[in-house]
């Protein structure tokens, strides 16, 4: 490690639990701040580098697989990473956070039952039609995450606050710009 290791903030949960939505109001407050900092989105990324990946056991371990490999890249360049993934199982974030020093597992908690009435996307009431098939939540397990380094409650609390909860868990770590977080 050449010491410029930049954390990688994971945000974990539920779809339509409002992880990009708050990934996207953290990538703001970063560059505000001057800081250079990339968002690695499931559903951007699924359309990019893991086109013909599904939602199979084996095909999200490949999807997350990738995202961690292109994350660590970034990360050990001086690259802040936000990464917005479901990342439903228990073992894909074990593996993730073996690989990148810098992880720092962020879980968006939603009750399923909010996340299912809000339907952004129209993908619950699919699922729930038999139309699409292991969908997280409902015929796919989300594994709770138990070690997460912070939670959010994204049904209870502002996007704002949220945010700035996740800034002042980095200040209070002296995670800032230039403070390696490799090797330690
Ligand atoms: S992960 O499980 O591999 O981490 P990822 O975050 O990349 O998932 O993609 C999830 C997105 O794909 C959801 O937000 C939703 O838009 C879409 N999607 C399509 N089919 C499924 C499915 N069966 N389960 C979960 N998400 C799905």
């Amino acid at each position: 490690m050449d010491g410029s290791c930049q954390p990688v903030l994971w945000f974990t949960g539920l779809s339509g639990a409002g992880k990009t939505t708050t990934a996207l109001y953290l990538l703001q407050r970063l560059k505000e701040e001057g800081r250079p900092a990339e968002l690695l989105d499931g559903d951007a990324v699924r359309a990019a580098i893991c086109r013909g990946l599904g939602f199979s056991r084996e095909d999200r371990m490949e999807n997350i697989r990738r995202i961690a490999y292109v994350a660590g890249l970034l990360s050990r360049h001086g690259v802040l990473v936000i990464v917005s993934a479901i990342t439903p199982y228990r073992e894909m974030r074990e593996l993730v956070r073996r690989t990148l020093p810098g992880y720092v597992e962020i879980y968006a908690r939603c009750p399923l039952e909010i996340c299912e009435a809000r339907d952004v996307k129209g993908l619950y009431a699919k699922a729930r039609r038999n139309e699409i098939e292991r969908f997280t939540g409902i015929s796919d397990p989300y594994e709770e995450p138990e070690s997460a380094d912070i939670v959010i409650d994204t049904h209870r609390d502002a996007v704002e606050s949220n945010v700035e909860r996740v800034l002042q868990w980095l200040r209070d770590r002296r995670y800032a710009a230039d403070w390696s977080i490799c090797g330690r």
